[in-house]
């Protein structure tokens, strides 16, 4: 899928959307991060045909969205943000109709397949309204899946979900990947994107600012951390190690040495030979890596 120079300016003259170019590869799990308001559905509802854009092309599995709109549109299944359904169907009727939708003879035992896969089967006469929230949202997958579509798109799929459900949608989604469609994901729980994205983007204030291998984007933006738990508190850190990354923490008793993930030389030995020769006695010390949320937090804080 290809998104090249998209622009959205609503009729209120808002811009959501600042000059959006991404590829996404065939068979990926794609994250999309950003805070509240930074254009994620936006991009969601153009590619998916429900919001107009005002500049820029979009090509999903080689179809151009606007002047191929039907091929296009039958290669993209969509699980929207906002759930709504036909609370007086039932789960199979919905499904099986989404499919019809898009031009797709029926096929009773992809659509039953889908339901098996999303637990659902033994709701499938079941009023949609008498579900749990967490099901409402497997049935709008399943919904998503009826024609087949090769990308998926999960406006956040595990919003409000409880944690068990979120690690089944997880797997399911993994056993997508598997079968060869691609996703593309939004969410605002970052260690769901640390789980299970390939590729990671972020989007703020309609601007995508980094597109990066989720691996590589920890590798490169990821700091360590050494904290050094102290025998005798500090009142300031000394002067003679004014040329150390560090930080007085834990009321004086702790020293924080932040240092490159990726760097060879870590400057460690000789931050414990200045402590030495300083007669500053450690008591024992344990390093952590940023997280991906760490690394998210400080590329859309530096940009407000
Ligand atoms: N129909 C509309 N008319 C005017 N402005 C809109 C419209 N829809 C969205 N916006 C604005 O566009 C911006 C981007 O909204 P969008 O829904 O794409 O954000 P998002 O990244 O999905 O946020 P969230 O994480 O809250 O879902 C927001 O400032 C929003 O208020
Ligand atoms: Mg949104």
């Amino acid at each position: 899928m290809a998104v090249r120079a998209v622009r959205k300016t609503y009729a209120s003259g808002f811009v959501a959307l600042k000059g959006i170019d991404l590829s996404i590869n065939r068979g990926e799990i794609f994250a999309l991060l950003g805070p509240n308001g930074a254009g994620k559905t936006t991009l969601i509802n153009i590619v998916c045909g429900i919001v107009r854009a005002s500049a820029g092309s979009v090509e999903a599995d080689g179809h151009d969205i606007v002047r191929d709109y039907r091929a296009a549109r039958s290669k993209i299944g969509l699980v929207p943000q906002e759930l709504h359904t036909d609370a007086f169907e039932s789960v199979w009727a919905t499904v099986s109709f989404s499919r019809g939708l898009f031009g797709r003879a029926p096929d009773p035992a992809h659509c039953e397949r889908v339901l098996r896969e999303l637990t659902l089967w033994d709701r499938k006469d079941a009023k949609i309204m008498t579900l749990s929230g967490g099901m409402k949202r497997r049935v709008m997958i399943a919904k998503a899946l009826a024609h087949e579509p090769t990308i998926l798109f999960l406006d956040e799929p595990t919003a409000g979900v409880d944690v068990e459900l979120r690690r089944e949608m997880w797997q399911l989604v993994r056993r997508l990947r598997d079968n060869g469609v691609t996703i593309i994901l939004t969410t605002h729980y970052i260690e769901e994107a640390e789980e299970m994205a390939d590729r990671i983007g972020v989007i703020n204030k309609g601007e995508l600012i980094v597109v990066e291998d989720k691996a590589l984007l920890m590798r490169k933006l990821g700091k360590k951390q050494l904290t050094l738990q102290l025998q005798q508190p500090l009142g300031a850190v000394p002067p003679e190690l004014a040329g150390h990354p560090l930080e007085l923490t834990d009321n004086g008793h702790a020293l924080l040495f932040t240092f490159d993930a990726h760097s060879r030389e870590t400057g460690i030995p000789t931050l414990l030979k200045r402590l030495s020769e300083l007669r500053i006695d450690v008591k024992d010390l344990h390093s952590s890596e940023s997280s991906l949320e760490d690394i998210f937090v400080s590329l859309v804080s530096g940009r407000q």
